[in-house]
């Protein structure tokens, strides 16, 4: 508590006395690092930000992430803490818990992984031995680098087995996922991914995991906002654990959660503390906790539902460009795109957009004959300019964009024009619809 007193007194004293963020201190002590602030935010309101993965969060987890919470040491749990003083963050902890639990309808919820990998490790310690299999979405299928790659822990200490999409729908191959799990014996099977532009079939998972005894750990770091908004379907109910990351569709600040069934809370708590880390980031937990209440409230259900209204329009949009959605379009916030109709690589596409302040990433796509760095696709997501409040009219708009982009070689005369003449409609569209808007100033 802040001090002795009445509410009121307590408010108002704290009012008087508050201390945020100072960004005139920034300048004055660190003008290099100020202008990278302001830098960013500018790059940031002056494109359009289409990578799948980013979001704007409000100013109100802005807020808390600049606070003096960073300041403070709390290792453990709230009430559980090995070190004094922890009152105040132990109350953030608590509201983040409640907040993930209710609005998850989850068992239990530990939410301080310090980010979406961390969450995955964490889960993997709980659950499984090193030397143990997994089964998991192959990376170029649209799986994540903690789902078994090579150059990852998870591909290094555990033993990965990957299931692919069908050639022909593009869609996960249950059967395929059927027969490798009674094939390998998984201990844990994994699903959610990173590049699958289509909802998954949780129930079917865990009818193969009981059917081979595995643990199902879900990855829902991309749709968790999603499903907070009720615009996708729940895999609590299915999975023995669900991994999410906070700053997605999810709108939080960067970071990790770990929802789970309350047999197991005991056992993904200590995985994450004291196993995997140390001190949790409270600064971040409030953040996570402020972000947590938005996406309970009903605004942010119409958020989610024109979130994925948005990413279809963008993909029928390309798709009218001569650009092929895999798998035929998208459920969610995110839809990957087969660019070898167009002559274009992702990585000259992801360059080009880029030249015209279009930030999207190349992506493979199922099969790609290309190698991962040049890679056949781009991956195209809605969250960030929904958030701007930019609807399917902006985003058949944004479509005709890329694909003029996409199309403009800046090596010749006329691309580079296109290129400028592109840069020059996202400003006017960017400015159209304002990130961090200022109050009382025009757009
Ligand atoms: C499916 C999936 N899991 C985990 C992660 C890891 O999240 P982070 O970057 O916060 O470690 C990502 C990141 O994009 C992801 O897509």
């Amino acid at each position: 508590m802040l001090e002795s007193g009445s509410v009121a007194d307590v408010r108002e004293r704290a009012m008087e006395t508050f201390w945020g963020p100072d960004f005139g201190a920034l300048e004055r002590e660190d003008p290099e690092i100020a202008e990278v602030v302001l830098g960013e935010l500018d790059r940031q309101r002056g494109g359009l930000q289409l990578i799948a993965s980013e979001n704007f969060t409000s100013p109100a987890v802005l807020a808390a992430l600049g606070s003096t919470l960073t300041n403070k040491y709390a290792e453990g749990y709230p009430g559980r803490r090995y070190y004094g003083g922890c009152a105040e963050v132990d109350r953030a902890e608590e509201l983040a818990i409640d907040r993930a639990k209710e609005l998850f309808g989850a068992d239990h919820a530990n939410v301080q992984p310090h980010s979406g990998s961390a969450a995955n490790m964490a889960a993997y310690a709980a659950l499984i031995q090193p030397g143990d299999t997994v089964l998991a979405m192959d990376l170029p299928h649209g799986g994540h680098l903690t789902h078994g790659s090579r150059v990852n822990f998870s591909g290094k200490w555990f033993h990965p087995v990957g299931y692919t999409v069908r050639r022909d729908t593009e869609l996960i191959d249950y059967d395929e996922v059927r027969d490798l799990a009674l094939a390998h014996r998984p201990k844990l099977i994994v699903c959610g991914a990173t590049a699958y532009p289509r909802l998954i079939d949780f129930k079917v998972f865990r009818d193969i995991a009981d059917e081979v005894g595995a643990y199902l750990m879900v990855d829902a770091a991309h749709f968790i906002g999603l499903v907070a908004g009720r615009a996708a379907p729940s895999p609590v109910a299915h999975a023995d654990v669900v991994c999410c990351t906070t700053h997605k569709v999810l709108r939080g600040p960067r970071g990790g959660m770990i929802l789970c069934r309350e047999e197991l809370a005991a056992r993904i708590d200590k995985a994450v503390f004291p196993f995997t880390q140390g001190g949790p980031m409270m600064h971040t937990i409030a953040a996570k906790a402020v972000a947590l209440r938005e996406a309970a409230l009903p605004d942010f259900q119409s958020y989610a539902h024109q979130v994925v209204k948005n990413s279809q329009a963008l993909a029928a949009g390309l798709a009218s460009e001569g650009m092929r959605p895999v798998s035929g379009g998208t459920d969610t916030h995110l839809a990957l795109l087969d660019l070898r109709d167009t002559g274009v690589s992702g990585r000259d596409a992801e360059a080009r957009c880029e030249r015209a302040h279009i930030n999207l990433n190349k992506n493979a796509i199922p099969y790609d004959p290309e190698k991962p760095m040049t890679a056949s696709g781009i991956r195209v997501g809605s969250p960030a300019v929904t958030t701007q409040g930019m609807r399917e009219g902006e985003m058949r708009q944004i479509a005709g964009l890329i694909a003029a982009a996409t199309r403009a070689d800046p090596a010749s005369v006329t691309g580079a024009a296109a290129l400028r003449d592109v840069a020059d409609e996202v400003s006017a569209l960017a400015r159209r619809f304002p990130a961090y808007a200022q109050v009382g100033v025009p757009a």
